[in-house]
């Protein structure tokens, strides 16, 4: 596990960016997995600003989003005025800025009539695609990765979960365009990659920024691999594992950067 430190958010998203874009150029049609939250905004910004300045190409890339919220979602094709889904959010905060063809765009369905179905064609078409090459994860207030909530199996697949009291109090705070939703009306469920396929995926790109994740980093990477903080599977990892942190983020680690 390479564990890299940046003085500030800017520079980790920086770093982040690089990493994606680098292997955009060595190989452009790789399969990108992505993330959603506020953590990831900043590297979104940075490959738009590559995209637009340095002529990153994106033309023949492929994403798949770890998670949905069950219940809301878009057309990529329908502008929306209302709308919190993640689809929308991947619109907005990147999709829009690149040339991503939409064909090559996976965001679970979270309007879908058959869920079961549908994370099982989620699976399949993660495998018919190769794999993902690299996949970029953030962690929940309380050690969730995508929306694998404590107790998830950490062989889980693309499955629907219910979310916690505090990823509900976590992620209102942060639903986009939140202003126009009731709390009451935030989704319970979420179609999310389980554990076990997120491991499948060849390099594991997790990004953490400030202090109130420090204390559930330094336990994901350092503490026992547990359910109970399903991104300590991180440990589990057979390859590829890139863990960038600000200086916040990492200041209870401990053994894993030599304090
Ligand atoms: C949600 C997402 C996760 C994300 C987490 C943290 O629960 N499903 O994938 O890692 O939020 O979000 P933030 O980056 O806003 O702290």
């Amino acid at each position: 596990m390479r564990i890299i430190i940046k003085d500030d958010y800017e520079k980790m998203s920086k770093a982040a960016a690089d990493i994606i874009a680098d292997m955009i150029r060595v190989k452009p049609d790789c399969v990108l997995g992505f993330a959603t939250g506020s953590t990831p905004i900043g590297t979104y910004k940075e490959l738009a600003r590559m995209h637009k300045e340095e002529n990153l190409d994106f033309s023949d890339v492929k994403t798949f989003n770890l998670d949905e919220y069950l219940g809301i979602g878009m057309e990529m094709s329908k502008p929306y005025e209302t709308d919190q889904s993640y689809a929308r959010f991947m619109y907005e905060e990147l999709f829009k800025h690149i040339n991503l063809k939409k064909e090559n765009i996976h965001v679970p369905d979270g309007l879908t009539k058959e869920p079961e179905n549908f994370c099982s064609w989620y699976e399949s078409e993660i495998k018919r695609y190769g794999g993902i090459d690299i996949q970029v994860l953030g962690i929940g207030g309380d050690g969730h990765w995508a929306f694998n909530e404590p107790g998830s199996s950490l062989a889980s697949r693309t499955r629907v979960q219910a979310l916690t009291k505090q990823t509900l109090e976590d992620n209102f705070n942060s639903f986009y365009r939140k202003a126009k939703v009731k709390k009451e009306d935030m989704p319970h469920f979420a179609i999310t990659m389980g554990i076990g396929t997120i491991l499948e995926t060849k390099h594991v790109l997790m990004i953490v920024n400030g202090i109130n994740k420090a204390g559930i980093v330094a336990e994901a990477l350092e503490g026992c691999i547990t359910s109970k903080v399903t991104a300590s599977a991180i440990q589990l990892h057979p390859g590829k594992v890139t863990v960038i942190l600000d200086k916040p983020a990492s200041s209870k680690l401990t053994w894993s950067i030599g304090k």
